[in-house]
């Protein structure tokens, strides 16, 4: 098995597409199964994927995890893809049809010709569809499970062709949105609460990102379930001219989330000016795995830092002393902008949405 991006602590809702997705890709069926799981950012298909997983791994002999979110890290994943394969497939196997010197053309062959036809393959985050032909990424067979997710709806389009099935992932039901808000502010689902909860979730689109970046915000006391509608309309308010104009796409869901992180981002700033510029760093950099050391070197770097941006200043300081360094981290952890490999501890993920223009527009 690859190894997987970092699951959420605790999953909620969702029975109606893990149904589907167990059902449509049953790996007792015959022929390829294939689902897209489209939505936007945050919308949860990465986790959903990720609990489909953690509850079927049993019914696969290999499953293989690719990121896309840009061809170098499609170049990345097959080659680690490529390593696993070689070293842990079995050896009493068909041979490998393809000799060649390409990473992603042997593992797609050693998917096609084999006797352990249960496996599966999960290409996340094909979202960048203009730069890679996504097709082309799958093994042309008559047997295996697939999935593909996507921000772009048009990734169903393609795969329709090609005997893909296609969910929207789109809000949670709302029973789950209260759950997941009030779960993350660590509140009580009392009666009164939950009434609360049932707004806040009905203003934040029930999109899983920003409830649980809203129930932080509740855990960290910034806002309250009473003030938090007013809060949310005045930040929404303020982010106007940055955010999406009514009409375009997914135009309420995006403004909710965008919304919902400059919240959590003024409060990082004002708590940490260190673990802001992390982020800034990290929304640039994009959904990666990204070495802690890597970001403990930046004090090493001669490059002078431009004097006018005191947080870059200020993490280039921290970067010096391993321990401080960590604490603005577990600040970015707690506020579940970062997740940290708990069992390693030496590598990191953002959970932010990678759109990095917002974090220095607002
Ligand atoms: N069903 C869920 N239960 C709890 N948290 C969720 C759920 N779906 C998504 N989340 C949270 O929302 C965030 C975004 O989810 P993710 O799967 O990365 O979205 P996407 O892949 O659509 O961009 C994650 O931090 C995750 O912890
Ligand atoms: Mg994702």
């Amino acid at each position: 098995m690859s190894e997987l991006p970092i699951s959420t602590p605790r999953f909620y809702g969702r029975d109606t597409e893990l149904e589907e997705l167990s059902s449509t890709l049953d790996p007792t069926k015959f022929g390829r199964k294939g689902i897209v799981l489209f939505g936007i950012g945050g919308s949860g298909k990465t986790q959903l994927a990720l609990q489909y997983i953690k509850k079927w791994k049993q019914l696969y002999q290999a499953v293989i995890w690719i990121n896309s979110f840009t061809s170098e890290q499609i170049i990345e994943s097959f080659t680690e893809a490529f390593h696993l394969v070689s070293k842990l497939w079995p050896v009493k196997d068909l041979p490998n049809p393809y000799v060649g010197e390409n990473k992603l053309n042997f593992v797609l062959a050693r998917l096609r010709s084999t006797l352990y036809r249960n496996w599966l393959l999960v290409i996340d985050s094909a979202d960048d569809l203009d730069s890679y032909n996504l097709v082309q990424l799958l093994p042309d067979t008559h047997h295996g499970s697939i999935i593909v997710t996507s921000a772009r709806r048009d990734a169903s389009d393609i795969l329709d062709a090609h005997g893909f099935s296609g969910i929207e992932i789109d809000k949670l039901d709302d029973h789950s949105g209260r759950e997941l808000l009030l779960g993350r502010a660590g509140i009580s689902n009392s009666s009164h609460n939950s009434s609360h909860a049932a707004t806040i979730v009905k203003e934040l689109n029930g999109l899983p990102l920003a409830l649980e970046q809203a129930g932080i915000l509740l855990r960290r006391k910034v806002v309250n379930l009473k003030n938090f509608i007013e809060e949310y309309h005045t930040q929404s308010n303020r982010l106007m001219g940055h955010l999406p104009n009514a009409g375009e796409v997914q135009y309420d869901k995006t403004r909710s989330m965008y919304t919902i992180l400059s919240m959590l981002y003024s409060f990082v700033k004002q708590q940490s000016p260190t673990a802001a510029a992390i982020l800034r760093l990290l929304a640039v950099i994009g959904p990666t795995q990204v070495p802690i050391c890597l970001l403990l070197r930046i004090s090493q770097l001669n490059s002078r830092i431009p004097s006018a941006d005191p947080e870059f200043q200020s993490l280039h300081d921290s970067s010096k002393v391993g321990a401080i360094f960590r604490l603005h981290l577990n600040l970015l952890e707690d506020l579940c902008l970062v997740k940290i490999r708990p069992a390693s501890g030496k590598s990191l993920e953002s959970a932010l949405l990678h759109r990095a223009d917002v974090w220095y527009r607002c």
